[in-house]
């Protein structure tokens, strides 16, 4: 969430999401007829507009009124491509109280979520939709609606998730903008001569964009964009397709995972303006001018400059009929700024690849496939030295499990469930589970599972479900919340720091089968000390690549309405003690006999309390602990403020990691970790961090890919003087010599050193300056 002043330069549909490809297994419950396909007949509406909709926000302060499910129609929208429907979709968004506005003084709030549902329709818009905090807006998935921009269109953009107020204020501080997620969109901009933008996305961490298609002019001079984000600190985004218009999409934010987005026509695709780290996986641009500008900025360190871009990761790219692939505003000369890796980019028709506006070539294209290729200081075992490279780099090694048949990273949209009917799901509330914040809903919703697994797509109504004991989610379930449905472990089971207790656990020990939980949010309620939250057991069936994972799923960790984790509990002054601010042991474990694919998920300790602004301090044994053989995909995540470590892999295999972000709890050294947990050796690294938790360390682990990281530590004792000295922590990345892993695209921030074997520091990060943050292009073992 970090906040912080600094300047940086600006320079200026298909439906087939989600099919079930193969039946759905059923081994843990005992229903009896299996789901095997959906139900939906071929005119139906999306499952989404016609299931009951019962859901609730259990700490609003009128749950019996507060309604969260919203359809667009039902606040008079037409949707017949002629009425301004403006009013009406404003109005079906703010309704009941929401977070946010002129005057409103509501930074973030998690009492009042909404899922705002438009049907098939087009829908003419002639101002901003403004996406308030916690707002998911999703069009019917069967046959996605259109947002039609009159041509009178004025405004930032069709769709506007952090408003400008004048004075450079803003509805929300760009770094805290979380919750927001927009699918299944047509959105159209061309009847707007002038300029115009799809989406202004200045979001944070816990933010979605999927399946939209931009359609854009295609007329020479127009001056249509996509989208617009220009700070932010997110995030997730994928599964795009940009047609025409003048820049598909300007890009600025800290970090951001982008995967699977389509450029055809545009003068420029991406306008990349500023980030200390991004990754792109599965990128298609077809016939522009040029594919992606990156704007260098000054190197700089504190205050008073410019930051451009700092690193670019691109992963499985297609480029077709342009000129210049990628094009740097500026000669990289040595000079950090700008660090690129390319990885498996086909290029047809491309005769410049790598380009400086104005200058000179630094990499020819053609039509050729580039392997592997960098501009950056690279790096080589236990030596300190940076070779500063413009040019080819080794093959990455690649299990083949990671990999779908063309030889690209695997990829698998958020499960949308487009071919089945309501009569096809289950909700849990209309089983019994009352999701109100107080009742224990364990038995309730164990019920349901071992009811209906298989059997049914298990629907969590919007609420939050407290649980007393270990809820086991068999193999072969389907899990789907309702704008972030909240299931919470709360009680005396959770007390114990040295004998831990699984809250979720996800598929028996070395069970198989699918697995799909989208769209919720796993927590606790305080004190849990012993509470290892999420376990992840279950294996994808052999021949279904990613058929266990989560999309769009969160584990948020304190700060919220009634998990008594908050301002009053846990004021950074401490004043109560550690007792009552143990969160969990550990956040998200997954064993060694399980496969996940993990895509948009934030592991979050709050720093900060989302209903009261005040900072916090809590503690949270542990992050994210992966055993697992394999495969492994955590596409654009985030682990914060864990006491010991962000990520520990510990004996894995076959894990494909990009972009992976973490930040360091803001009270370290004060306590020392593993204080103020103790070391239990099942799930500790043997080398604590010194001081400060690891971000990211590895043990005995093979054919490890962490293709993008942003790992950053901004305060010691709370107190960010530590800043000044660029030196927060010592050391944050650990890698043991019996790893095989490669490391691509490693930004830091204010890190002495920026990657340590067996707990020696290896790389200085005075070597590697790139404005804000530092950033090691490449090491690898050798
Ligand atoms: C689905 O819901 C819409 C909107 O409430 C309603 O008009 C329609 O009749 C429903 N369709 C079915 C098949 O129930
Ligand atoms: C976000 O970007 C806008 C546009 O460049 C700029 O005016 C604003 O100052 C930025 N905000 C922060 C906090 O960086
Ligand atoms: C990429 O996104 C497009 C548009 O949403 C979709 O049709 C396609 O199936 C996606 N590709 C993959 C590999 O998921
Ligand atoms: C910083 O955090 C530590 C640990 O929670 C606490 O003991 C200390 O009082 C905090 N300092 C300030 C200035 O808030
Ligand atoms: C929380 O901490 C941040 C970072 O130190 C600080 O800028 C902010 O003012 C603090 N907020 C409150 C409400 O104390
Ligand atoms: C932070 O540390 C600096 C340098 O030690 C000190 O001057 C300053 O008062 C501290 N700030 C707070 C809020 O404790
Ligand atoms: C890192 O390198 C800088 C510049 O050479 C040097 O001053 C500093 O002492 C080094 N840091 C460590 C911890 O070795």
């Amino acid at each position: 969430m970090f906040s912080r002043n600094f300047c940086h330069a600006l320079a200026g549909v298909s439906a087939l999401l989600g099919m079930l490809t193969s039946p759905v297994y059923s081994l843990g419950s005992s229903c009896s007829a299996p789901l095997t396909k959906g139900s939906a007949g071929p005119n139906d509406p999306f499952w989404m507009e016609n299931i009951t909709h019962q859901g609730i926000s259990a700490y609003n302060a009128n749950p019996s009124t507060y309604v969260v499910f919203r359809n667009v129609m039902d606040y008079g929208a037409k949707g017949d491509g002629v009425t301004d429907d403006t009013a009406a979709i404003n109005s079906a968004i703010s309704s009941g109280g929401r977070c946010g506005g002129d005057g409103a003084g509501c930074d973030s709030s998690t009492t009042s979520p909404a899922l705002v549902y438009f049907p098939q329709g087009t829908y003419k818009i002639s101002s901003p939709l403004i996406a308030l905090y916690q707002t998911q807006l999703i069009g019917d998935a069967r046959v996605p609606p259109t947002l039609l921009a009159a041509s009178s269109f004025s405004g930032i953009a069709l769709i506007d998730a952090d408003p400008y107020l004048g004075d450079n204020w803003q509805y929300y501080v760009n770094q805290d903008n979380f919750f927001r997620s927009v699918r299944n969109f047509v959105i159209d901009l061309r009847q707007v001569s002038g300029s115009a933008t799809g989406i202004h996305w200045q979001v944070s961490q816990a933010t979605s964009l999927m399946n939209i298609v931009f359609q854009m002019s295609t007329a020479a001079g127009n001056q249509h964009q996509g989208i617009f984000m220009e700070n932010g600190s997110g995030g997730f985004l994928g599964d795009l397709v940009f047609n025409g218009g003048n820049i598909g999409a300007t890009f600025g934010n800290q970090q951001f995972t982008v995967r699977n987005l389509t450029f055809n026509n545009p003068v420029t695709a991406i306008n990349a303006i500023w980030n200390w780290g991004w990754t792109m996986q599965g990128l298609t641009i077809n016939n522009a001018q040029v594919g992606i500008t990156i704007t260098q900025g000054q190197t700089c360190a504190q205050t008073g400059c410019a930051q451009g871009v700092g690193a670019e990761a691109i992963i499985d790219a297609v480029v077709i009929n342009t000129p210049i692939f990628i094009q740097n505003s500026a000669p990289s000369n040595g000079a950090l700024d700008g660090s690129i890796v390319l990885n498996n980019v086909k290029l047809t028709n491309v005769p410049i690849a790598v380009g400086v506006q104005n200058g000179a070539t630094v990499l020819a294209g053609g039509s050729i496939t580039i392997d592997t290729w960098a501009q950056g200081n690279v790096y080589e075992g236990t030596s300190g030295n940076p070779i500063f490279t413009q040019g080819n780099l080794a093959s990455i090694q690649k299990s083949s499990s990671l990999l779908d048949s063309a030889g690209r990273i695997f990829q698998k949209t958020h499960p949308q469930y487009i071919d089945y009917a309501p009569s096809d799901f289950v909700s849990v509330r209309s089983q019994g589970a009352k999701g109100d914040g107080q009742t224990d809903d364990t038995q309730a919703i164990q019920n349901v599972f071992n009811e209906y697994a298989g059997c049914k797509i298990i629907f969590f109504d919007a609420g939050t479900y407290l649980v007393s004991s270990t809820i086991q989610i068999p193999a072969g379930t389907q899990i789907v919340g309702e704008a972030w449905s909240v299931i919470a472990g709360s009680g005396s089971a959770f007390f114990d720091y040295a004998n831990p207790e699984v809250v979720v656990q996800v598929g028996a020990p070395d069970s198989t089968g699918v697995l799909e939980i989208t769209d919720m949010i796993f927590m606790t309620h305080g004190p849990a000390a012993g509470a290892i939250i999420v376990e992840w057991n279950v294996h994808d069936p052999s021949g279904q690549q990613a058929a266990a994972g989560v999309w769009d799923t969160h584990l948020i960790i304190g700060g919220s309405a009634g998990s008594q984790f908050q301002g009053s509990e846990c004021p950074t002054s401490q004043a109560n003690g550690y007792q009552p601010c143990f969160t969990d042991f550990m956040g998200f474990h997954i064993t060694s006999g399980a496969s996940a694919y993990l895509e948009g998920m934030w592991v979050w300790l709050a720093d900060h309390d989302l209903d009261g602004g005040e900072n916090l301090s809590l503690y949270s044994g542990r992050g994210l602990m992966s055993e697992s053989q394999g495969p492994v995909w955590m596409i654009g995540t985030a682990v914060e403020h864990h006491v010991g470590y962000q990520y520990y892999l510990k004996g894995a295999a076959d894990h494909y990691i990009g972009l992976a972000q973490t930040e360091t709890p803001y009270y370290q050294p004060d306590p020392v970790p593993p204080a103020p947990f103790i070391t239990v050796s099942a799930y500790d690294p043997q080398q604590i961090g010194q001081g400060a938790a690891w971000a990211f360390t590895v043990e005995n682990s093979q054919n490890i890919l962490l293709f993008g990281a942003g790992f950053y530590s901004f305060f010691q004792d709370n107190n960010s003087t530590c800043q000044t000295s660029q030196n927060c922590q010592s050391q944050i990345v650990n890698i043991d010599t019996q790893s095989t892993i490669s490391v691509y695209s490693l930004s830091t921030v204010d890190t002495t050193y920026q990657l340590s074997i067996s707990g020696q520091g290896i790389i200085n990060r005075s070597n590697n300056p790139n404005g804000f943050a530092d950033t090691v292009t490449a090491w690898t073992r050798s």
